[in-house]
């Protein structure tokens, strides 16, 4: 956000890496990509690329943490200390880290059935590779992914995608210097099945219009985001089905 020796982001129409305002990076998802998870997929969003692995349900350890109605979720986001020039990753979980794993958790109490399994707990891991802004909507993106891919009883398939502003233009889908130099930026996650929103946060400054606008755009580019990821995960039951040809 804001900062001195500001970029200019848009030029003529453009953005920096060529696209129009609601354009989104490519993106491409592959499921089963970690073999000893029981689901799993690997997301590549413009410049992020981002694993998501799922474990259990399995016994929620330790007993304590157990809820006898439902399961827990346990989240845990991380950047690989290589995934971008900036330094992290050293010291284990950080303010940020902890902020991202907590609000996806946080999406996927909306859709998993977690009155289904008992005392039971399912781990969600969300690791970043390589980032370049977005990655918390890129990483819930490839989760739902991941879950969907696992078996466990969800009512939707949810994603995720960041709107901001740049002066007095809307832009889709921030890449990180767009993200450090914009006025405003708002990752939104979306069940596609309710419309319900499930991630709602914003750094700087948007108006109620802009706001209104902004989430257009991101139903808009969803269709697109959630064809991919059923998409994703059509092709990994025929390759299954393959197998028993
Ligand atoms: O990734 P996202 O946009 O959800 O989160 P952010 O906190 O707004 O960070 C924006 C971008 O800054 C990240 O995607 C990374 O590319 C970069 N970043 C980083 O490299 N190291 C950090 N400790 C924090 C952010």
């Amino acid at each position: 956000m804001g900062g001195s020796n500001k970029p200019e982001l848009i030029k003529d129409g453009k953005r920096l890496d060529g696209r129009t305002p609601d354009m989104l990076r490519d993106i491409k998802i592959e499921v089963g990509v970690v073999k000893n998870a029981v689901g799993s997929a690997y997301i590549e969003w413009g410049n992020n690329k981002i694993i998501a692995g799922v474990y259990g349900p399995k016994e929620a350890l330790p007993k304590h943490v157990q809820d006898p109605e439902r399961a827990i979720i346990k989240c845990r986001y991380a950047m690989s200390p290589f995934s971008s020039l900036e330094e992290h990753g050293r010291s284990g979980p950080n303010r940020r880290s902890i902020e991202i794993s907590k609000v996806t958790k946080e999406v996927f109490e909306n859709v998993i059935l977690l009155d289904r399994f008992p005392g039971a707990e399912i781990d969600l891991f969300v690791d970043v590779l390589q980032a370049d802004g977005g990655t918390r909507a890129a990483g819930i993106t490839a989760a739902s992914v991941a879950l969907a891919a696992s078996g466990i009883p969800m009512t939707d398939i949810p994603y995720a995608v960041s709107v901001g502003k740049v002066g007095d233009m809307l832009i889709l889908d921030l890449n990180k210097i767009e993200d450090n130099y914009s006025d405003a930026d708002m990752p939104v996650a979306i069940g596609p099945r309710t419309g319900d929103i499930m991630l709602l946060q914003m750094d700087g400054n948007l108006s109620r219009d802009e706001i209104k606008k902004g989430m257009e755009m991101v139903k808009k580019s969803g269709e697109y985001i959630s064809k991919l990821q059923k998409d994703a995960l059509k092709l990994s039951y025929e390759r299954i089905l393959e197998k028993y040809k």
